[in-house]
């Protein structure tokens, strides 16, 4: 196990009918911008619930930005960093999902870049977006109302922006970024439809993947934190499939999709994170929901990078699919095998691509991928940092069918 430092100052308010503490978590004086997605928030009451807390007590005084679109667009979050300003606004509070907290993120942080007419400069933006650590010292306080578990933003101090003008969609992260408090209602999911429900659960897989199969590292508590993780997973997809209304199964869905983002497992331990580097591609070129890209890649990229992560593919085989090969008359490249193709029908199981060729697109669609990821410098990917174009290559040619 390497060295780290864990810190993580997120206060998580988990359950039903918390959105009430409202009113005890933000700044009773605070001049309050709300900000949501498309329509979800107001469609389903959560908007009206948190501005019912908000003016149980205090003197606050509430704005309201809406249209945070999924995949969030740095010009939309740029209009919102100049409502900050205009607005003096004090404390943001992301209602929705990790677009919408991302982008509020973004927003809190990159606020303070004003050009001389108080509007926040661009090109400082975009600068600091693609710098990755955005170097700000101060950023407007932000807090989360979760409705939708997937990214695990509700509990880290990073983010992903997109900006279709140019062609990008890029990972930024800024200590400054962690929510102050994340209101995690289990009840607030259960008017996701069943497609965002099933790209939580595999977001949140393959978060623990790209954090677990790698390579050892000694680490027996992030490893065995990670297993169960997976696990809680495929137990869960199945049954919330079968059981949507199930308030239960939402709550460990929920609570397993914030712990396998939130810093913990992914502490001292060599991270991969290659399959959302070509998935951002993917998305921001074709549209493909984040999620849906990661299960389109990671069955080709275990199978491409099997001798590099073998230890790791032989225990996530073991631990998390119980492939024992009690016989013994299994190879190792079998035994592997087997787990991918199990990982695959998992994903299969909850209505998820695993292919370019499900989602309607084929080998045409990836010299524009490698180009993009050659523009956003992903060249050198992985735990070993050895993944370059020419892996990421193979990765989507295996993909295609
Ligand atoms: O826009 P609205 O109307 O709110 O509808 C949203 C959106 O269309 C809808 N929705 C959310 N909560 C709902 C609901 N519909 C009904 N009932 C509810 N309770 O669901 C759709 C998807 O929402 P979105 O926020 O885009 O989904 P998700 O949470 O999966 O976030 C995806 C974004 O997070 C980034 C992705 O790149 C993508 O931009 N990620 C953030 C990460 C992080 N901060 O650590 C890591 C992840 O790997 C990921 O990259
Ligand atoms: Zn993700």
């Amino acid at each position: 196990m390497n060295n780290f430092e864990y810190y993580n100052p997120v206060r998580i308010i988990f359950g039903e009918g918390q959105i009430k503490k409202l009113s005890e978590l933000v700044p009773e004086q605070a001049r309050v911008l709300i900000t949501y997605g498309g329509g979800s928030a107001k469609r389903t009451g959560t908007l009206d619930e948190v501005k019912a807390a908000l003016t149980a007590n205090g003197t606050r005084t509430i704005f309201e930005f809406g249209g945070i679109e999924p995949n969030p667009e740095f010009t939309t979050l740029l209009k919102a960093a100049d409502m900050v300003n205009r607005e003096r606004i004090d404390f943001i509070l992301a209602v929705g999902g990790g677009s919408v907290i991302d982008g509020s993120k973004f927003v809190a942080l990159v606020s303070s870049l004003t050009e001389a007419d108080g509007t926040v400069s661009r090109e400082q933006a975009w600068a600091a977006l693609t710098s990755y650590v955005v170097k700000v010292d101060r950023a407007v306080d932000l807090g989360a109302v979760l409705t939708i578990p997937a990214t695990g933003s509700e509990m880290n101090a990073g983010g992903v922006v997109n900006y279709s003008e140019r062609h990008a969609k890029l990972p930024f992260r800024n200590p400054l970024a962690y929510p102050k408090f994340s209101i995690l209602d289990p009840a607030k999911t259960l008017t996701l439809p069943e497609n965002q429900v099933m790209n939580g659960i595999a977001d949140a897989y393959v978060h623990v993947m790209e954090q677990y199969l790698t390579y050892p590292a000694n680490a027996k508590v992030q490893d065995a934190f990670s297993e169960s993780l997976l696990k809680i997973l495929i137990e869960e997809g199945p049954e919330v499939k079968q059981q949507p209304s199930n308030i239960e199964i939402r709550k460990n869905i929920m609570w397993t999709a914030t712990m396998a983002l939130n810093g913990l497992i992914g502490s001292g331990v060599p991270q991969d994170w290659t399959t959302h580097m070509i998935g951002h591609e993917l998305t921001s070129l074709y549209g493909i929901d984040h999620a849906r890209t990661l299960t389109i890649v990671l069955p080709s990229l275990m199978r491409e990078l099997k001798d590099s992560k073998k230890e790791k593919l032989l225990q996530y085989a073991r631990n998390v699919w119980a492939i024992t090969n009690p016989q013994g008359n299994m190879s190792e490249d079998e035994i592997i095998e087997a787990a991918i193709v199990e990982t695959e029908n998992f994903f299969k199981s909850l209505g998820l691509p695993v292919r370019l060729a499900d989602a309607g697109l084929d080998e045409s669609a990836i010299p524009a991928v490698l180009k993009q990821l050659k523009e956003h410098g992903m060249v050198a990917l992985g735990e070993h940092k050895q993944n370059d174009l020419a892996v990421s290559q193979r990765i989507l040619e295996r993909a295609v069918n």
